[in-house]
């Protein structure tokens, strides 16, 4: 059934493990998470970034309809969330367009700016109803530009800055830069798990990690274990159907009918959301 993000994440930090939330961009895409989720017996957040909206000619209603129709049959309780989005006009359709939670991207603002303009989505999305996202540090790797010093001490989320800034912006959970970075196609990344601990211990509200497709198994269970409540995906799964299509299709140079070389990203797809959701439950 379709439920809400607040209430995935809430229950999951109750549990003391992490919900994942996966980037959509097709409507392969929604029906390989759901059908993962369902295979691994977890909830799931689909989620939809501001840039796969602009891949979609600018229209949200399309993709998001598909996914809250597939979503309220799903057997796993599946929550939709906007995610990275920079502009007003997407924020107020959120609701409208049956999304629970939306993330606020000012991270590449200074810190001030990024506080002011953050408060005043947190004010819209509360407004409405929603429950907000918000980044601070710079995760990096978005957009194909190069991760401005991701692995560098000053682009990593402060502690203390962190604090301030959550209370200062009412936002619901914050996304912070340990270590990971987005759009990693190997599995790589070393998170500073003391720095995520610290930021645990100071933060009031729930931690999101990007760029996770760049974890190894052993770094994805010691980030939950350290205090990370929501775990984005993206990367992977384009890997996973992208791969899959590409073998097909080298497979069956004839091939013409869409749906044999969908089926193959689909079914890939949704055996990498399999695959990862077996690795936080306990072994
Ligand atoms: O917000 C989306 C995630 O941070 C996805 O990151 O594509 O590197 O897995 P990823
Ligand atoms: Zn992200």
């Amino acid at each position: 059934p379709l439920t809400t993000t607040g209430d995935l994440v809430t229950r999951a930090r109750a549990a003391r493990t992490a919900v994942l939330a996966f980037n959509i961009i097709t409507l392969e895409h929604v029906e390989a998470v759901i059908t993962g989720a369902e295979n691994a017996g977890v909830p799931v957040v689909l989620q939809v970034s501001e840039n796969a909206v602009r891949f979609r000619h600018g229209r949200l209603l399309p993709l998001a309809r598909a996914a809250a129709t597939a979503a309220e049959r799903a057997t796993v309780p599946v929550a939709l969330h906007l995610d990275h989005i920079r502009t007003d006009a997407l924020l107020q359709e959120a609701a409208n367009a049956g999304f629970s939670s939306v993330m606020y991207d000012a991270s590449h603002l200074p810190y001030d700016d990024n506080l002011a303009s953050t408060r005043a989505a947190a004010d819209r999305a509360h407004a409405q109803g929603l429950w907000i996202e918000a980044e601070l540090g710079e995760i990096g790797g978005k957009d194909g530009r190069p991760a401005r010093d991701a692995h560098a001490p000053g682009a990593r989320t402060d502690p203390t800055e962190a604090r301030a800034f959550v209370v200062g912006a009412r936002v619901d959970a914050l996304a912070v830069a340990v270590g990971s970075v987005h759009a990693m196609t190997t599995r790589t990344a070393t998170l500073d798990h003391g720095l995520l601990r610290r930021l645990r211990d100071s933060v009031g509200v729930p931690l999101v990690l990007h760029g996770s497709s760049g974890l190894p198994d052993d770094e994805l269970r010691a980030a939950v274990a350290g205090g990370i409540t929501k775990v984005n995906i993206g990367t992977a799964l384009n890997q996973a159907m992208t791969g899959a299509i590409r073998d097909h299709l080298a497979a069956h140079p004839d091939a013409v009918d869409a749906r044999s070389y969908l089926a193959a990203g689909r079914e890939a797809m949704a055996y990498t959301v399999e695959r990862i959701s077996s690795r936080l439950s306990p072994a």
